[in-house]
């Protein structure tokens, strides 16, 4: 059944991995595929929504006319685009996996191979959940995601509180099936009172579940 409930709705969703680079040919990545964030962006597109989505480097796309898609490479480029957007949007719903450190410098040219260790020194990316929490206004609700592998509800709560988060997504990459890579997910969604545990379903279908949920708070 097709539900228009996001009719009228702007949604800003991050979607993917960060790369970060050391030098011209090299970078940090992280394992994210985007398949969550993505899933999220069809499936409110098909509810009605207008979304703006801000993905990483990635091999997965969407080509959904409903979806106004941003692609970025850097943390940094991600949290400038989501600074921009977030005024205008009604809810963001952040499944990006942002890397929290960035090389300090990037090197101009291949850094060479010497025969001893190699040093890099890496320094804090901006957390973009952080700072829209900061600036939520009464209005907007802001969603977050939490990949934990141990205290997992007492961690994923005390991310909701600090970043000023109404819901948050938690999954667990030692279930089965979930999280990183799979076309699968098994999550809880918590908000400051409430845990709520779903069954293994495939990432459209949570994506669904993530919306029912959010836009009761509208
Ligand atoms: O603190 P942690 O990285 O575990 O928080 C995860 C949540 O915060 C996710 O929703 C993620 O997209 C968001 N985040 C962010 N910017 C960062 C780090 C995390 O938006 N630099």
């Amino acid at each position: 059944p097709t539900r228009n409930d996001y009719a009228g709705r702007r949604l800003l969703i991050t979607a993917g991995p960060t790369h970060e680079d050391l030098d011209p040919v090299r970078y940090l990545g992280n394992k994210s595929t985007g398949r969550m964030g993505i899933a999220l962006a069809e499936a409110a597109a098909a509810r009605g929504a207008s979304v703006d989505l801000v993905l990483g480097p990635t091999e997965l796309s969407t080509t959904d006319p409903g979806i106004n898609l941003v692609p970025v490479r850097s943390a940094r480029e991600m949290h400038a685009v989501c600074v921009a957007l977030w005024p205008k949007a009604d809810a963001a719903i952040l499944s990006a996996a942002v890397a929290d450190y960035r090389p300090a410098s990037m090197a101009q040219q291949k850094i060479k191979k010497e025969d001893k260790p190699l040093r890099i020194d890496l320094v804090r990316n901006p957390d973009i959940a952080a700072e829209l929490g900061e600036d939520k206004k009464p209005h907007q609700r802001l969603v977050g995601f939490a990949l934990e592998t141990e205290n997992a509800l007492e961690n994923a709560r005390g991310k909701l509180e600090r970043k000023n988060l109404d819901l948050i997504v938690l999954n667990s990459p030692n279930d089965e099936g979930a999280a990183f890579g799979h076309t699968t997910n098994k999550i809880q969604l918590l908000d400051r009172d409430t845990v709520t545990a779903f069954e293994l379903k495939p990432k459209r279908a949570v994506a669904d579940d993530i919306l029912d949920a959010l836009a009761g708070r509208f």
